[in-house]
């Protein structure tokens, strides 16, 4: 059954993967897993979809006000790795986490913590905009009213002003916050999306590919954002565009077909690669 899950996901770029796997051991990442402050630990994390292995060994810490890019071919497990941070892969029932993730040194694998306040803790943007069928308004105010982070009407509306303002948003919706956040262009929908996360205060925003649906210009917006919002949050970032990695991140992790194989900072990533699965990939050789 995982067979045919699995053989229906791979692109082709994979199968190419595959072959040079076979020649090449990749379990011993390459560069510096750890950062001098970090904010999140993780250490020998293993994630399985049955019984296939989709993470293996991954140890990498995640920095204080650093942006981190995560880069790989399609299928190498980014978009698992992720979800590994707030616990999101608790949502897919075929999937078994292992190893040790700690959030400002609190392990987060333990079975008691309560995952609703962690995911506020560690926020998600996801690739295609998903505003709640809501107002504008409500979209961010639902965190902030769930998590009783407000007292008052008038501290409410500040927050989603705050909010919407971090997010760079609010000139363009403070005159029509009852509208639909549907109603908004892609690219203010990510951004909605953005001050939704931010709303509830989190410490750390995980973002898949969050700019993959969006045109140049609103593109462009969001990555001037991710670059303002460093100064506060830990921001983790997948995605499949080099330049994109290039211009927001200061770190650079290269997976493939489940191993960590290099690490380091992203000029290094870029400029000289020290692993040549990374230079083959950051070349255009494959994926
Ligand atoms: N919900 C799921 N159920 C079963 N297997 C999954 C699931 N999600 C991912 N996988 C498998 O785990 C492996 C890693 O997938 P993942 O989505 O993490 O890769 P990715 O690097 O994010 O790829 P892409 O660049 O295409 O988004 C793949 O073999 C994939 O088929
Ligand atoms: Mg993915």
């Amino acid at each position: 059954m995982t067979m045919i899950v699995e053989a229906s996901a791979v692109k082709p770029a994979n199968l190419k993967a595959d072959h040079l796997a076979q020649d090449q051991s990749t379990t011993t990442t390459v560069g510096e897993i750890s950062s001098p402050n970090p904010r999140m630990v993780c250490r020998d994390i293993n994630v399985w979809y049955n019984n296939n292995h989709a993470i293996k060994h991954v140890s990498l810490d995640i920095g204080k006000n650093e942006v981190i890019a995560m880069i790989g071919p399609s299928g190498c497990g980014k978009s698992t790795f992720l979800r590994c941070l707030n616990r999101m892969n608790d949502t897919i029932p075929a999937a078994r986490v292992e190893g040790s993730i700690t959030l400002d040194g609190q392990e987060i694998q333990d079975k008691g913590i309560d995952v609703v306040p962690l995911r506020a803790r560690v926020g998600m943007v996801f690739q295609k905009p998903n505003p709640f069928p809501k107002s504008i308004y409500e979209n961010i105010a639902y965190g902030p009213r769930i998590h009783g982070l407000t007292n008052s009407r008038a501290e409410l509306d500040e927050l989603v002003e705050t909010s919407l303002q971090r997010a760079g948003l609010w000139k363009e919706v403070k005159d029509r916050l009852d509208a639909p956040g549907t109603g908004l262009s892609g690219g203010q929908q990510q951004r909605l999306c953005i001050a939704r996360t931010l709303s509830v205060s989190p410490e750390v925003i995980l973002m898949d590919e969050p700019c993959s649906a969006l045109d140049p210009i609103a593109t462009a917006i969001i990555e001037d954002l991710i670059d303002e919002l460093r100064q506060q949050y830990t921001i983790a970032i997948v995605t499949h565009s080099m330049q994109q990695a290039a211009r927001v991140s200061q770190r650079t992790a290269y997976f493939h077909l489940g191993d960590l194989v290099e690490v380091g900072t992203t000029d290094d990533i870029f400029n000289q690669p020290k692993h040549k699965l990374t230079e083959d990939y950051i070349t255009g050789r494959f994926g």
